[in-house]
């Protein structure tokens, strides 16, 4: 899977981007990353890549040459699947939504910053409008991390334990259930003894519990969707 990543703040992606998961997927060529510095775009004497709005109100907007520029080359070199725009007003990312990204050839995120980008963007160029929660953060470059590490973790042969990314909180719709390692003891708190015994049917129905017990007491939401 390719991913085109468009922003202002190419840097932030650094350490992200070379550690873990993320790095894991791009060493065994499940994932290409590219990001793509909009000022470079500008055809700006200055370089610039935001303007006063019209209409007056507070804030800068992203113009739209710079970035309809970018898309289009990008477009020109290969055909894309999907063109994310990262913004508070999208659509709430979730587990399905991260299954769904995973399964696409090449996409395309937009990083918003300033007060928005003209609307021309969204309207001509954007296919998806994405947002990771109902808060506002200072660009889109997060938002764009938290989607990028979830698909990489989906990617075939990116996780060790094929069944890893399967057992993930949310993709059965259920939250994880508690996990533990050695010591089987500390200071008098115990693992639970079920788990030390062996018994793998009796492990998998206390897991189950775990899981809807954990589902009801923090996200009843969850259930009421199944
Ligand atoms: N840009 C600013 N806030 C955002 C959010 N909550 N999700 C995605 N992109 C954003």
């Amino acid at each position: 899977m390719r991913i085109d990543i468009l922003t202002l703040f190419p840097e932030m992606f650094d350490a992200v981007f070379s550690l873990s998961i993320i790095k894991k997927a791009v060493t065994r060529n499940e994932l290409e990353l590219h990001l793509h510095n909009i000022r470079d775009y500008s055809q700006d004497k200055h370089k610039r890549v935001d303007d006063y709005p019209f209409g007056g109100g507070a804030g800068m907007v992203m113009m739209i040459q710079p970035i309809a520029d970018c898309i289009q080359k990008l477009k020109a070199e290969r055909s894309y699947d999907a063109v994310l725009f990262m913004a508070p007003d999208g659509h709430t990312f979730n587990q399905q939504k991260a299954n769904q990204l995973s399964l696409y050839e090449n996409i395309i995120i937009l990083c918003g910053h300033y007060k928005g980008v003209d609307e021309r963007v969204r309207e001509l160029f954007i296919t998806e409008e994405i947002s990771i929660g109902d808060y506002v953060l200072s660009g889109g470059e997060i938002a764009a991390m938290t989607i990028v590490d979830a698909i990489a973790r989906l990617l075939p042969g990116v996780l060790n334990d094929a069944t890893s990314a399967l057992s993930d909180s949310f993709q059965d719709g259920l939250l994880s259930p508690p996990v533990y390692t050695r010591p089987a003891d500390y200071q008098g708190y115990k693992v639970p003894d079920v788990l030390l015994s062996g018994n793998e049917r009796l492990i998998n129905e206390w897991k189950f519990e775990q899981q809807l017990e954990r589902t009801r007491n923090r996200r009843p939401d969850l259930l009421t969707e199944i």
